[in-house]
């Protein structure tokens, strides 16, 4: 169910170029929920230095994920908007909490695991990637975190976290809870895995529209012919073009599959029209906001002010019962 009245919060890495997966299951979610609800988005870049090692790229993901968020309609007036490390007090939380985590209970993270598993030499830092995550969400006393399905353990852990402390020091922290929409739960990358930045199959918001075309006529298909009939559950090209057509449009596109005689290069052409058309405009505001930078970094200041204010406000309590403040 969406959220309304509630404190809607989550953060993103500034690790490159947003794709479609970041938009479906985080930013759109975020961005509409910004009208009916008090929302805390912010970009997580202390959890970036757990793989970014270059200075330029890191500032560079900032003032960019910045300007796509403002351009894609997160409007500061409504929304407080911030770069994690503005407010460094969460740093202090995170130790808090990190001396009340179980080791097993990061051990037992998915996402670890699988960079374990893709060959990447741990840091600490990326083992406790959650516990800065679960201080992010308890510093602000989040009801509801919109995130893709890949991140519902880490809010898990950050329920157990924070149930660990309640309970060990008294009432103290919100129990925050997901939301996953489940049409948009794994958006599929042009290889038909999960879309990520770690398998290089993404297709970014922002791509001029040449890219765009390109990216979208790479998106692996089978090879039946074009007179023969295709299971359109099974395609790529569908599975994204359900993101952007009317059900209407839908429904056509199925039939087409359904009857033969239509080609996938035919829905790849659809398909790259909807995106391009959806994203047209965004691409022409962000062009405009990355010329004026000083209003970017005004904006995040000025949020960051804010969030900072409540961030006090928890850690006041949490060192009082911690016994760090007298
Ligand atoms: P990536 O996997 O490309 O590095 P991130 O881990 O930075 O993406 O994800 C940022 C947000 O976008 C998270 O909420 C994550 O769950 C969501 N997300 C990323 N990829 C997808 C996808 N393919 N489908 C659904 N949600 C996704
Ligand atoms: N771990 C999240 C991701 O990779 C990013 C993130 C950091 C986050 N802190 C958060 C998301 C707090 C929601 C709430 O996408």
């Amino acid at each position: 169910m969406k959220p309304k009245g509630k404190r809607v919060l989550s953060g993103i890495q500034p690790t490159g170029n947003l794709h479609l997966g970041n938009y479906f299951a985080m930013m759109k979610p975020m961005i509409e929920f910004q009208e009916e609800n008090d929302l805390f988005c912010f970009i997580v870049n202390y959890h970036a230095l757990t793989t970014v090692r270059d200075r330029n790229k890191l500032k560079k993901g900032v003032i960019e994920a910045a300007a796509d968020f403002l351009s894609l309609g997160l409007n500061p007036e409504k929304a407080i908007f911030w770069v994690q490390s503005d407010v460094p007090e969460v740093l202090e939380l995170t130790w808090v909490l990190s001396c009340l985590t179980p080791m097993g209970l990061l051990e037992r993270c998915h996402s670890y695991k699988d960079k374990i598993n893709k060959g990447i030499t741990p840091n600490h830092g990326l083992f406790s990637y959650p516990v800065l995550m679960a201080a992010d969400i308890l510093l602000y006393q989040a009801d509801v975190v919109p995130v893709g399905k890949d991140q519902k353990q880490h809010i898990e852990v950050t329920r157990d976290i924070a149930e660990k402390f309640n309970f060990t020091y008294g009432e103290t922290f919100t129990l925050p809870e997901e939301f996953i929409d489940p049409d948009v739960a794994i958006v599929p990358g042009i290889d038909g895995q999960k879309m990520s930045k770690s398998y290089n199959n993404t297709i970014e918001i922002f791509l001029d529209e040449k890219t765009l075309r390109k990216k979208i006529m790479r998106i692996i298909t089978d090879s039946t012919p074009v007179e023969e009939p295709k299971d359109p559950e099974k395609c790529n090209v569908f599975k994204l073009y359900k993101l952007f057509a009317t059900e209407d449009e839908i429904k056509e596109m199925e039939k087409n599959y359904r009857n033969g005689g239509f080609g996938y290069a035919q829905a790849k052409e659809l398909l790259f029209e909807k995106v391009n058309n959806y994203f047209k405009p965004y691409r022409e505001k962000r062009e405009e906001l990355l010329k004026d930078r000083d209003r970017i970094y005004k904006i995040l200041s000025e949020g960051a002010e804010k969030a900072r204010y409540i961030a006090n406000k928890t850690l006041r309590k949490v060192r009082k019962k911690v016994g760090i403040l007298y």
